[in-house]
Parts: structure tokens; sequence; C-alpha cells
């Protein structure tokens, strides 16, 4: 009985032996367990450097961010080439991703909203139909061959000239009326903005105000179809050569982007003529309106360029970035845009 317990212990204790050393071989594994964990902590690192950027992106930006957006985009379905560069492409992707989301503003910027929908994709494990929400191919629908149909009207940075034309069907959906001063109290469609362009106007005319001036909004958006009836107006008032001067044909006008607003002031009348650039209201606006995003879309002396008249009333709205380079260097969007 005595040796029976004492045999009893003696397995007892090789078995606790064996199960020492297993351990004492785990202790082992848990080393390379550990280098799985510096791996994964490793890993967790490169994630961190490979986090979606941070800052604002939009047309025109180079560089790490941009190129760590474009693999992101490649990851929820688009195939971008990942050179750094936000082109038309990169914008046309985060377009198309901006019209399959709700709740987006959809301009092409890469901003936090866009962010937080990508990850919200990229976290469900899901990719998005590309091309669902903007196919890139757009019918010509001019009757001049020459003039090119913008794939993506909606791009804050469309640029929308003779030469290049929005789709006639064109029709912004995020129309609102600013809250500004108009000279005229009739419900017309010509109030209207973008919502992004519409909440920097806002801001505008509230700096206006506060510098004492007396700016007042003209007309906005206006539709293909609108603007036909205007062209076809002012060329059988003043000959279509001169109305090609200061008329935009239907589709060639930023009016039906929704992204302009022409403003004038009472001491002109509320009209639309060069004598607002010498006006307070006028110069102010040189002066400020690229900090709230807007440019004058036809500068003096920049004519053969853009082909217009100088309207120094003619605001469009392309973002604060743009419109600081824009109007600090006194160039005009064809040639921010490398289009001239
Ligand atoms: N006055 C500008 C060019 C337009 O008609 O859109
Ligand atoms: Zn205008």
């Amino acid at each position: 009985m005595f040796k029976k317990g004492i045999t009893l212990t003696i397995i007892m204790l090789s078995l606790l032996f064996f199960i020492t050393a297993c351990n004492t071989e785990n202790t082992g594994n848990s080393d390379s367990d550990n280098e799985a964990a510096e791996e994964t902590s490793g890993s967790e690192t490169e994630e961190e450097s490979n986090e979606l950027p941070k800052a604002e992106l939009s047309k025109m930006d180079q560089g790490e961010a941009v190129q760590t957006l474009q693999e992101f985009l490649n990851e929820i379905g688009y195939s971008l080439t990942t050179d750094g560069k936000f082109d038309d492409a990169t914008t046309w992707a985060v377009t198309d991703f901006q019209l399959q989301q709700e709740n987006l503003q959809v301009i092409g910027v890469y901003n936090e909203e866009t962010k937080e929908a990508i990850k919200k994709v990229l976290s469900a494990g899901d990719e998005v139909e590309v091309g669902a929400g903007l196919t890139q191919e757009v019918e010509a629908s001019t009757s001049d061959e020459e003039t090119n149909v913008l794939a993506n009207p909606y791009d804050q940075l469309a640029l929308v000239n003779k030469q290049n034309a929005l789709p006639s069907d064109y029709d912004p959906d995020d129309l609102v009326v600013p809250d500004v001063r108009f000279p005229f109290t009739e419900d017309l469609p010509k109030k209207q903005m973008r919502k992004v362009a519409a909440d920097a106007l806002e801001e505008l005319f509230q700096a206006a105000d506060e510098a004492g001036l007396d700016l007042v909004a003209q007309s906005g958006y206006r539709s293909y179809g609108r603007q036909d009836a205007i062209f076809a107006s002012n060329a059988s008032q003043h000959g279509e050569e001169a109305a090609n001067q200061f008329s935009a044909q239907p589709g060639e006008s930023e009016h039906q982007t929704g992204l302009t607003m022409d403003v004038t002031t009472p001491s002109i009348n509320n009209e639309l003529t060069t004598e607002f650039g010498d006006t307070d209201e006028g110069k102010w606006i040189e002066e400020h309106a690229a900090n709230y995003g807007f440019i004058i879309r036809y500068p003096e002396g920049k004519e053969e360029i853009t082909e217009y008249q100088y309207e120094p009333w003619h605001l469009r709205y392309v973002g604060e970035k743009s419109a600081q380079e824009i109007m600090s260097e006194e160039i005009t969007l064809e040639e921010y845009l490398g289009a001239e």
C-alpha cells in the first residue's frame, strides 16, 4: 500500500515534470509568439502611417497623402494610377464615390466626411460599384463639335468655358437659396446656388456687412434652358458676335454649375457693369473674395484667355485653397488648371 503510494507519487511527479517541460516549451514558443506580437504591432504601426490622409485634398494637390488616398480608393474598387497626383481621374473617383453615399457633398474634394465614409466602406469589407454614380462617358450635347462635354460637372473646380460645356441635362440637386440680400423679392431660381457655395457666400456677405459695405446678390443658378433664352435674347439685341463677349452659349455658362453668383451694389443701381470694380464693394471683393473660396472669374487684362470681357461682378466658387492661389497670383481658372 505504502509502495503503491510511492509509485503513484513518482508517476504524479513525472507527470508534473512532463507538464512543466511542456510549459517550458510553450515559454519557448511564446518567444515566437512575442515575435508574432511584435510583427502585429509592427503592422499596426504600418497601418497607422497608412491611415487615410487627415488633410483635405483636392484637384491639383500632389504628394504622399494623395498617393495614400489613391491606394485606399483602389482598395474599395477603383483602378487609379497611384502617382500622387490629384488629377481628373482621382477627382472622378472621389465624385463617383460621393454620389453613391448618403449626405455627402458631391464636389470631388476629399474632406473629413468623405474620409469617414471611405473608412465605413473599408471596415464593412465592401467595395463600391465603380461608375454607378458618375459614368465616365458623356454624350456630346452641343451643336459645336469642338466643344468638350464635361464628364464631371459636380467637380468644384470644373472648367466651364467656350471649349468645355456642361451636359445639357446637368442640374445640381443640392441647390439652396443663400441667406443674403437680393435686389428683388420674387422667389426666382436665380437666387439659388449649390450648398457649398451658398454657405461660403453667406460668410462673404457677413464679412462685407461687418466692413460696412452694401452688397447684393443679383444672379446665381441658371438652367441650360434659361441660359439658352438669355443668350438668344442677347444675340438678337446685340448681334451674336457681340453677345459672345459677355454672354455664354447654353452649356457654356458657369451659372449652370450653381457655383456662381453675380454681385453688385445699390450705388450703381444694382447693375452688372464694369463700374462695380471701382466701388468700395467691388474693391473689397477683389481683396477678400478668395478668403471665402471665390474668384473673380473674368479679370481685367485676361480677356484673351477667358474669352469674355472683364466682369468684376461674376464670382465663382472654387474652394478657399484654389481661390487664394488664383487671386494672389492674378491668374485665371484656365491658367491654374493648365488649360489656357
Ligand atoms: N456672363 C457670363 C460669361 C455668362 O453668361 O455665364
Ligand atoms: Zn455671371
